[in-house]
């Protein structure tokens, strides 16, 4: 498809300033939770992307009325009349997103039925959702899988269960939180994600009148209540974006200020660019000067001139180094002088981008066994989960294919790094996560342009 083709025009530093709004991985999981309020919700700094689109169908398909509201980026969510959709209705968005599985709870909560297609998201590893079903079925959920979807039902009403994950899942944590909060009785969960996310829609859910506890070693405490009111509320900024921008100002050597960036939740990635040789500088003193409005602060990211160090890291759940920064940062740690090591410990397969840059003159080798860090759950699974980066690397440009979001971006990264012309293809995959991009690449000097 040619309309899914940007040219890039590799070779010059990327310079100036660019802003994020509202957590891609945030502002999907708020709009499900408006389903449970029985009066409209209000969420603010939304930003134009695909996983925002397809979320918004599904919500309208169920009787949700989700207009904008008079901010950019503003929108209202209307859950007055929720409804049930057909299947062949709901199946329209099978395979586009992860989300979908989240809207089980406050289905079931609000018509006793829900029926959720295939997932979509990322190609990044199996991607199982048996933490889900199983936490589910505990709060007395009634779950059939059937050839075009899962059908569940809740023949006596969904009630707090003690549950334990078997890994801190986002996503396990999120179907639990928003499934607990309405059901009857307590709800103790074990083993927790705490990502920034997670305790921003925990904010949310406690703006509707829940009452959720954050306890010490990943014990979230949920008392049900048996209603809920709509919310208003800023999400948390998305700090994968801004970490995409950090990590293309290093491979670029150039210099972006990413507004809207939050230190507080970016801290183990400031000190990993700090490591390898790259500057910040926090911002957000500018914040309440004469003549600046809004949040204009956000984080400075720059290349300082000579040798990137290496480093070694491995991926993990909060508050380690996330696995969606991985890919933008190993575009810059090419150009790191010396043997840099990245274990990725919480997907199996998400180093299989670095083909496409070993294509364009890195020189990267993937491993099985657990390098550099603690032995991980895929060690003795025989997936390459291991990379060993040597550098610096001359990158020269190449065709390439973009296999999905975050590594979609370290294509571009690498291309722009490049020198000479690249063509990215299937392009249009990074509007899942990342607004408005060729906008910002366009406004940061880069030369790309649409095939
Ligand atoms: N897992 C299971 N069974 C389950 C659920 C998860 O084995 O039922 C495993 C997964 O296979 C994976 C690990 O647990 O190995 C962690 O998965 P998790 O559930 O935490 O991920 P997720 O909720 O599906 C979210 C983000 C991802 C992000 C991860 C980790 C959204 C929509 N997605 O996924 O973001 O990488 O948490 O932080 O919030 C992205 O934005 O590009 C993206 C992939």
């Amino acid at each position: 498809m040619t309309d899914d083709v940007l040219v890039v025009h590799g070779g010059t530093p990327l310079q100036g300033q660019i802003r994020v709004r509202g957590a891609k991985n945030l502002v999907s999981k708020a709009m499900v939770a408006a389903l449970l309020g029985e009066t409209p919700s209000r969420l603010y700094d939304v930003p134009r992307i695909r996983d925002v689109e397809v979320v918004r169908g599904l919500l309208e398909l169920h009787g949700v009325k989700v207009s904008d509201g008079a901010d950019d980026g503003e929108i209202v969510m209307d859950p007055t009349n929720v409804e049930s959709a057909s299947t062949d209705e709901i199946n329209v968005h099978a395979g586009s997103s992860r989300i979908p599985i989240l809207l089980c709870g406050p289905l079931l909560h609000r018509l006793g039925r829900a029926f959720i297609p295939d997932l979509g998201g990322c190609h990044i590893g199996p991607r199982p959702i048996d933490f889900h079903i199983q936490a589910l079925r505990e709060f007395g959920a009634v779950v059939d899988k059937a050839p075009e979807g899962m059908h569940l039902s809740a023949p006596n009403g969904l009630k707090g269960a003690k549950l334990e994950l078997p890994y801190p899942s986002v996503g396990a944590t999120e179907q639990v939180l928003l499934t607990a909060v309405r059901a009857e009785g307590v709800t103790e969960l074990r083993n927790a994600a705490i990502e920034p996310e997670i305790i921003d829609l925990i904010c949310v859910l406690q703006k509707m009148g829940g009452i959720i506890t954050v306890h010490t070693d990943r014990v979230i405490e949920i008392q049900g209540v048996p209603k809920l009111h709509g919310y208003a509320h800023r999400p948390i900024p998305d700090r994968i974006e801004a970490a995409s921008w950090a990590a293309a100002a290093l491979a670029t050597k150039g210099e972006i200020e990413v507004l809207g960036a939050r230190q507080a939740d970016m801290m183990t990635f400031l000190n990993v660019f700090r490591s390898i040789g790259g500057e910040f500088e926090v911002t957000d003193d500018r914040v309440g000067r004469p003549g600046v409005t809004g949040a204009e602060g956000g984080i400075k990211f720059w290349h300082p001139g000579g040798d990137l160090k290496p480093v070694a890291l491995e991926t993990d759940v909060h508050p380690g180094f996330m696995t969606d920064w991985q890919q933008p940062l190993v575009v810059a740690l090419t150009q790191a002088r010396g043997l840099s090591i990245m274990h990725e410990t919480v997907y199996e397969q998400r180093l299989g981008y670095t083909d496409a840059l070993n294509q364009m003159g890195a020189t990267i080798q993937v491993y099985r066994d657990c390098l550099g860090g603690t032995p991980c759950r895929f060690g003795r699974r025989n997936f390459k989960h291991s990379a060993v980066i040597a550098g610096p690397s001359k990158l020269h440009a190449a065709d390439l294919v973009i296999p999905d979001l975050r590594a979609g971006f370290a294509h571009l990264i690498a291309a722009l790094a490049a020198e000479g012309t690249s063509r990215v293809y299937g392009v249009n995959l990074i509007n899942r996560g990342y607004e408005d991009f060729e906008g910002k690449l366009a406004a940061l000097g880069a030369h790309v342009e649409r095939l």
